[in-house]
């Protein structure tokens, strides 16, 4: 198989609702900790748990933490942006596609119903603030799940809550994924709320209050929206914490293998595509992360999670990239922004994957691996 079919199979268990493969992954692959790292950590600062020191042992197992990009991954990148720039998607359907987001995640959600479901362990090892939330004596928590699929974050959450006093709501601007949410038979109305939103709209929804949430879940949401929209979506994000609160984040990084493997006429604008069944989605620079969220909250975590994915019998080296964020509200007086908004390397580090595209979803996990070869 060759490497082309070697990166379908992998995705293609995403887009069946999967992330990944975990199941069948050895025990000695499965991830423990934090495979983000700051953008601002040393090289040698200790992170993750799967680091390739010797790259003659690349393929003895199926994942690798914080994989280093050299130059060669990097003008691949390149060649490849520039390959897809030159077929973009044709201006006359470009509108067609913004238009017609909601409907094509509707579509979506219909096909894939709540096979898109997936109980992400990582979300305890990434965002265990989130997990705060749940404990017996937390008090009164408010925690909103935007773009919520089928409510990764909302039923995780709600299954293991210990704390009375804890109300999860879940939105989504495809109505099809509020009904998937709604018919789990973990959905109850008193300790949670589905509803229909459009993170991009000019205000928030009429389901709560200003200033009410302490937790807000944007996990691969931003990537959705439309690059005019994100400033929108700033001030959503901003009218909806209470001072003090925090925005959990995670979501395509810049030259992640799903952004270098799109082909002809996929190309919105620029590191912007539409997928074949429509849906639309943006892959990230740090930078851009730091200044979106920067001018208004300050940034606890503004991370980066380069993950080199192998498939150990074709010999097939895959690059994932993801960002990671955690943005918190400043108290009433409070200015936002912090020291480790100001610089944006990934030390050590360069860009870049390898690989073409099937143009699925492709909604990948910090912590699981590929199957074993
Ligand atoms: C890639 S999926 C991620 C779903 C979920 N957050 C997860 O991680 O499983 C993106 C989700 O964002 C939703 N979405 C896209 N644009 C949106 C918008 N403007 N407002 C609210 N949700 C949106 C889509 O309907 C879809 O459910």
């Amino acid at each position: 198989m060759n490497t082309e079919e070697e990166t379908k199979h992998e995705t293609s268990s995403s887009s069946n609702g999967v992330d990944s493969t975990t199941a069948n992954t050895g025990e000695a692959d499965k991830k423990r900790e934090s495979s983000s790292r700051d953008v601002n950590s040393p090289a040698s600062a200790p992170f993750g748990g799967r680091i390739l020191v010797d790259e003659s042992a690349v393929f003895e197992q199926n994942a690798w933490d914080h994989a280093a990009w050299g130059e060669e991954q990097v003008q691949h990148a390149q060649k490849e942006i520039a390959r897809q720039s030159l077929n973009p998607v044709p201006t006359e359907l470009v509108e067609m596609y913004h238009a017609e987001a909601a409907e094509n995640w509707n579509k979506f959600y219909a096909k894939n119903e709540n096979k898109f479901f997936k109980d992400r362990h990582w979300l305890r090892i990434e965002f265990p603030e989130l997990f705060q939330m749940i404990e017996a004596d937390a008090g009164e928590k408010n925690v909103m799940e935007i773009g919520c699929g089928a409510g990764n974050t909302m039923f995780p959450m709600l299954i293991e809550s210990k704390n009375p006093k804890l109300f999860v709501y879940a939105c989504d601007f495809s109505s099809t994924a509020v009904d998937v949410v709604k018919n789990n038979p973990e959905y109850d109305a008193k300790r949670g709320k589905a509803f229909v939103w459009d993170l991009a709209g000019d205000d928030i929804p009429p389901e709560v209050e200003p200033e009410s949430m302490d937790v807000l879940v944007l996990i691969f949401v931003l990537s959705a929206l439309h690059p005019d929209k994100w400033e929108n979506a700033m001030n959503n994000l901003y009218k909806l914490l209470k001072p003090g609160g925090l925005i959990v984040f995670r979501d395509y990084g810049r030259y992640d293998m799903a952004q270098l493997r799109f082909k002809k006429n996929r190309l919105l604008s620029d590191n912007f595509y539409v997928r074949g069944d429509g849906t639309r989605v943006y892959f990230f620079e740090s930078d851009e992360i730091v200044k979106l969220f920067g001018s208004k909250f300050t940034i606890e975590q503004n991370a980066v999670d380069r993950r080199l994915i192998v498939n150990r019998l074709r010999k097939v080296k895959m690059y994932r990239v993801w960002l990671q964020g955690k943005f918190r509200k400043p108290l009433a007086g409070g200015t936002p922004g912090a020291p480790s908004a100001t610089t944006v390397v990934t030390s050590g580090d360069n860009e870049e994957p390898d690989v073409d595209v099937d143009n699925s979803l492709s909604l990948d996990t910090p912590a699981d691996s590929p199957k074993p070869a």
